[in-house]
């Protein structure tokens, strides 16, 4: 497939995994399960199409409130998927990145993501970015304090205005560039509190797949979408 432009970074909101489980009168955690899948493939083709960064949004910060067996099939299903998939994601160059706040995150998760990290910091060709624990809201609150401590640090003043540049550095994404391509599956058309400062000028590309259906096809379609659009930022073609 011939494209003029690739994005640079692609932000997904992997969306109902409940709802493929309950078609196919599976528990909801199946659907999680083949989630994890559809994150293999869709970093595949993202090698293929040698985009640079991608960002998952695996567990927000409102996810809190489903009920505590699913959360917990959740994570250990994150933890499963770094224990079973780190050496072929390593050996591919690509590199994970966690976003979100460690709060609240069990040790057993946070040693497994640092783990994870640590072995990839060094690859350069994708990094993953997996959102866990991950809320908009929560990333800009706790970034101003982020802020602050690191000019109290370097002996700074504290009241004079930020700038964007200031604030990004501190963002759970940086180094990662804004979002060109924001992908949500299953039919829902809204945000949910994910990566709402790098989201500013993003494309939306919605589909009403099922994040498990979700393939190479799915991607490539998203890719010819973003192909299509006329970016302005604001200005004027
Ligand atoms: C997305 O699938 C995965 C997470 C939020 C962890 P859902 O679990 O939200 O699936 P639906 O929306 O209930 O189908
Ligand atoms: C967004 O999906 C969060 C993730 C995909 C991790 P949700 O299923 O939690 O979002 P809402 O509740 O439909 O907005
Ligand atoms: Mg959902």
């Amino acid at each position: 497939m011939k494209l003029h432009t690739i994005p640079a970074h692609i932000a997904v909101i992997m969306d109902g995994n409940g709802r493929w489980a309950e078609n196919q009168g599976k528990k909801r955690t199946e659907g999680h399960r083949e989630g994890a899948n559809a994150i293999d493939r869709l970093l595949d083709v993202a090698l293929e199409y040698k985009i640079p960064n991608i960002s998952l949004y695996a567990f927000s910060t409102e996810n809190w409130k489903r009920p505590i067996t699913e959360i917990q099939a959740i994570f250990g299903l994150l933890v499963e998927f770094i224990e079973t998939r780190l050496d072929t994601i390593h050996a591919k160059g690509i590199r994970i990145h966690h976003s979100g706040a460690r709060n609240k995150l069990s040790k057993t998760v946070l040693k497994k993501i640092d783990h994870a990290m640590a072995v990839t910091k060094k690859n350069k060709k994708l990094t993953a970015n997996f959102c866990l624990n991950y809320g908009g809201h929560e990333e800009i609150l706790s970034n101003f304090s982020r802020v602050m401590a690191a000019r109290k640090a370097k002996k700074e003043t504290l009241d004079k205005p930020i700038s964007p540049k200031e604030f990004e550095k501190y963002l759970y994404t940086s180094p990662l560039p804004p979002v060109d391509l924001l992908i949500r599956t299953a039919g829902e058309q809204r945000i949910s509190n994910f990566l709402l400062w790098q989201s500013a000028y993003a494309e939306m590309y919605f589909t009403s797949t099922l994040w498990p259906d979700f393939g190479r096809t799915s991607l490539e379609e998203a890719l010819l979408f973003f192909d299509s659009r006329k970016r302005k930022f604001g200005g004027l073609l």
